[in-house]
């Protein structure tokens, strides 16, 4: 039974009920903690608590940390972790073995593999050369990307000679051209959840000599990876996303073993060394990704996603990521028929693509004004998404311009029952102008 194979008169509670009881993935639901009462939809911004980390964490502080102390960076598997945690990543991600490290932001591991990539594009930076136009001198990326990655694309290019060059999604493809050093992408989109398609931007890349590098932030764990396949240079993303790692969880970083050789990162320290025990005053770079890590790592954060990681490898025997993605597509086309019908004339207009091909794990609705109040009322029912604030550097009028109002799905926990009970809330959060009431028109830091 699927959501979109049935007519909008069948769109009821009692069918969505039906969805659930014939859902295989129904049971990886109890692997979290999901609060009485809340409809959970922003496993895209902040994953949902599994239920196994608490116990996990409390036993790394009281017995690692508490009983172990220093010894446990041996006998606990400490020093390890980045890689043991990061192999758990590679699985979902179409990496090999080894290939991955669990570490930093994945703001600093951008700055580590774009440093990497614009080394490759014009090996002259390397000596200091930056003076010098490359010849190759422009980073390719979207205009509305993500911003932590505009800016620290914005700093390397300052720093080493380079331009960055902003274009619209839809104009990306024809834009890479001979002079693109670098085409740097967030494969699904943050407000939107548009998707690129990277093993045809990775290939257009590399037919002109140009590198790919991919910002998985709203991909992993979410939709299938596969960055052999699209033969990826150079991959970074997120743990307390859709990996439920937790607040800070450690990000990850990836790198094509055809470059993971050649390039040392720019920020090298005693981790990434290739004997940090042995105390020697010059920097070698470890092998492979390894030379990736920098400093002492947050065992705790680590432990934590490493549970995060569990929480989604738990698929794998029911089918894993292909299953995940069946059943949020089929979660996030409910969300959208049933929004589009029972809320039409509310002026929410679907700011996601529609073809599945097209789109991520999460649906944004725009709205011309009061979006943040629609959410705060929204959230004073149990019914948790996030806002987005439209793009003041959008074209007048455009939809990248309105209020976005932001929907995670996340097949672990969430079910069809769910999803019509968020939209049952939603209907009266309009219908009766909830959304006007003074306070949930007061912004907070976070939104
Ligand atoms: C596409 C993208 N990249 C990066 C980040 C965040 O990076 P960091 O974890 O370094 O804050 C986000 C956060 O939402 C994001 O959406």
């Amino acid at each position: 039974m699927s959501p979109t194979s049935t007519s909008l008169s069948t769109l009821t509670q009692a069918h969505c009920q039906a969805l659930d009881a014939a859902d295989p993935l129904r049971s990886l639901r109890d692997l979290f903690t999901v609060p009485e009462g809340v409809i959970y939809l922003d496993g895209n911004s902040l994953g949902v608590l599994p239920r196994a980390t608490a116990q996990r964490v409390a036993q790394v502080v009281n017995e690692e940390w508490g009983v172990g102390l220093i010894r446990s960076w041996n006998s606990a598997g400490w020093f390890e972790s980045p890689q043991r945690v990061g192999d758990k990543i590679a699985q979902l991600i179409g990496a090999k073995p080894g290939e991955v490290v669990a570490t930093d932001s994945t703001s600093i591991n951008l700055f580590k593999v774009m440093h990497a990539a614009l080394l490759i594009a014009a090996p002259a930076i390397k000596q200091g050369l930056a003076g010098q136009k490359p010849a190759k001198n422009i980073v390719l990326s979207e205009r509305s990307n993500f911003p932590t990655d505009l800016y620290i694309a914005q700093s390397l290019c300052a720093q080493h000679g380079f331009v960055l060059k902003l274009v619209e999604a839809d104009q990306v493809a024809s834009a890479i051209t001979e002079d693109i050093a670098v085409v740097m992408l967030t494969h699904v989109h943050y407000r939107s959840g548009a998707m690129h398609d990277m093993a045809a931007l990775t290939a257009q890349a590399h037919a002109v000599g140009a590198l790919a590098v991919w910002d998985l932030a709203h991909s992993t764990g979410a939709v299938p990876v596969d960055l052999h396949a699209a033969q990826a240079d150079f991959a970074v993303g997120c743990g307390y996303k859709y990996l439920n790692g937790g607040p800070g969880a450690p990000a990850f970083v990836w790198v094509h073993p055809r470059h993971a050789e050649r390039f040392e990162q720019p920020l090298a320290g005693w981790w990434g060394h290739a004997a940090p025990f042995a105390f020697t005053p010059d920097y070698q770079p470890a092998a492979g990704i390894n030379r990736y890590l920098c400093g002492t790592q947050p065992i705790i954060n680590m432990a934590a996603l490493d549970c995060g990681l569990d929480s989604v490898l738990a698929a794998q025997p029911l089918g894993g990521m292909a299953a995940l993605r069946a059943k949020s597509l089929a979660l996030t086309d409910l969300f959208i028929a049933l929004v589009e019908q029972r809320c039409a004339g509310q002026g929410l207009e679907l700011a996601t693509p529609r073809p599945h091909a097209l789109r991520g794990s999460h649906a944004s609705f725009s709205r011309a004004s009061s979006g943040y109040a629609i959410m705060q009322a929204l959230i004073a029912r149990g019914v948790i998404g996030d806002f987005r604030a439209g793009d003041p550097s959008a074209a007048p009028h455009s939809a990248d311009g309105k209020d976005i109002l932001r929907f995670g799905f996340t097949p672990l926990y969430l079910g069809y029952a769910d999803v019509w009970q968020a939209v049952e809330h939603l209907v009266q959060v309009m219908a009766g102008e909830e959304y006007l009431r003074p306070e949930f028109n007061r912004k907070a830091a976070v939104t």
